[in-house]
């Protein structure tokens, strides 16, 4: 099987190493990919970009390629999976009209409504006066989010009127192109947040392993927010009751309601959950991709070939897989996952340091998937504000952070910068 793979994140090396793990797949293509995906024998990066539709159609048809896995979220809310479908090639990610989930706040609260999926109440607004009025009658916290994709800058938490105020004059400001035309001022939820990255065909529904991220850039959750700094997977806050209540009550009403838009939602559908103090799970949003760097501490666990979970629920075959997916088999251990950012992320940084160590890390038993670097000759530069994960699994999160944390220490480039509590709300001793 060749497989190609949209994007150049640590997601995306993830996904290519852990399809290189299979003997079934004989070739993967990245589309720009980076230096990790450069790097290896079955493995190629192609010289084209995400949004250069007919470039990679062309690709597909001259290489006989038998799957598209579409990793980021601007490529899907641009239509790739709609214009690839029209040439018969399978593709893992929904369709344009699916990707408004992640890509149209409103639209996703309005399928929420119709639905009875439960999550923050929440008013949109077209213009700032009329917003800052509402805000001016509400309680604090208050959450202002541009109705686009802003690449996760496009919410505030205010805790004073005046940085309400101000979230809503820079999301009208034009700063989120189209993104901010219109915006979302919600309800502040409270409580422990947890990624559910679930697989759907558009009837069957199989929710991965259960995922923390930590947005926040410094220790102890503060600061600005980020793509995410670190993760760990399964949650243990996710008990198996918890996880059937979320299916019952969030994923297959979601999918339910796409259905009955006339949208057959294949591939990944990532719900953004809060878990409230009093135990009830609410959405914070939906994506339509899976969460980086979730994912990177969810696929060191899967024991089954992941290229026959893709091309299932590209296919519309997730049933195949049996009833909640119990043919997926997982690892019994944890898994932990320590981002190494630039210095100046989530702000502006450097690129083009040489970075050091990735061979001792990973003979310490850690497992590194690059995000953002290049290869020049053979010298492995930063080209991104996250630029390395690394990750390593055991049977405890003591000790797989323990494990990630000493490959960390092995690992050098100018300005590197990490957070050192990740794990936290897991971490015994
Ligand atoms: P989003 O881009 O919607 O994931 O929001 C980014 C982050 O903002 C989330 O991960 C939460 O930490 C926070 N957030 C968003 N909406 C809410 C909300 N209604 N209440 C509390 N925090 C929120
Ligand atoms: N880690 C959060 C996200 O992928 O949106």
């Amino acid at each position: 099987m060749k497989i190609v793979v949209l994007g150049s994140g640590g997601r995306e090396h993830a996904i290519t190493r852990t399809l290189l793990r299979s003997p079934q797949v004989e070739r993967v293509f990245c589309v720009p990919g980076n230096g990790g995906t450069a790097t290896t024998d079955r493995c190629q990066n192609l010289a084209l970009t995400v949004d250069d539709f007919p470039g990679i159609g062309q690709f597909c048809s001259d290489n006989q390629i038998s799957l598209v896995v579409v990793g980021p979220e601007l490529p899907l809310s641009q239509g790739i999976t709609d214009y690839l479908q029209q040439q018969q090639i399978p593709v893992f990610g929904p369709t344009k009209a699916g990707a408004q989930i992640e890509s149209s706040k409103a639209w996703a609260k309005a399928l929420m409504a119709t639905a009875g999926i439960p999550t923050a109440f929440a008013s949109v607004f077209t213009d700032a006066n009329t917003a800052k009025a509402y805000v001016q009658t509400g309680k604090l916290p208050i959450v202002v989010k541009a109705d686009g994709l802003a690449a996760g800058k496009g919410v505030t938490v205010a805790t004073t009127l005046a940085a309400a105020e101000a979230a809503i004059e820079t999301a009208f400001s034009g700063k989120f192109g189209a993104a901010g035309s219109q915006i979302l001022i919600e309800e502040c939820l409270y409580g422990q947040e947890v990624s559910i990255l679930a697989l759907t065909d558009g009837q069957a529904i199989i929710p991965l392993l259960s995922a923390q991220d930590h947005k926040r850039i410094g220790e102890g959750d503060t600061g600005p927010n980020t793509g995410g700094m670190g993760a760990y997977a399964p949650a243990p806050i996710i008990t198996p009751n918890l996880m059937q209540r979320i299916e019952k009550e969030i994923l297959s009403p979601a999918v339910r309601a796409m259905a009955d838009r006339g949208i057959v939602y294949r591939g990944v559908l990532y719900a953004g959950l809060m878990i409230t103090p009093s135990g009830d799970p609410k959405v914070i949003e939906f994506n339509c991709r899976f969460g980086d760097p979730e994912i990177q501490a969810i696929l060191p666990l899967l024991e089954t070939p992941l290229e026959e979970i893709l091309y299932a629920t590209a296919t519309g075959r997730l049933a195949e897989l049996g009833p909640s997916g119990r043919s997926i088999a997982w690892k019994n251990e944890v898994c932990a996952c320590v981002v190494l950012a630039a210095n100046g992320y989530p702000g502006t940084y450097e690129k083009g340091k040489a970075i050091a160590g990735i061979e001792r890390a990973e003979e310490k038993g850690a497992i590194v998937f690059q995000a953002g670097t290049r290869l020049q000759g053979q010298q492995l530069l930063t080209d991104g504000g996250r630029v390395l994960n690394i990750v390593a699994t055991d049977s405890t999160f003591d000790r797989a952070f323990a494990r990630a944390y000493a490959a960390v220490d092995c690992i050098g480039f100018e300005g590197m910068y990490y957070r050192q509590d990740i794990g936290h709300r897991v971490i015994k001793a």
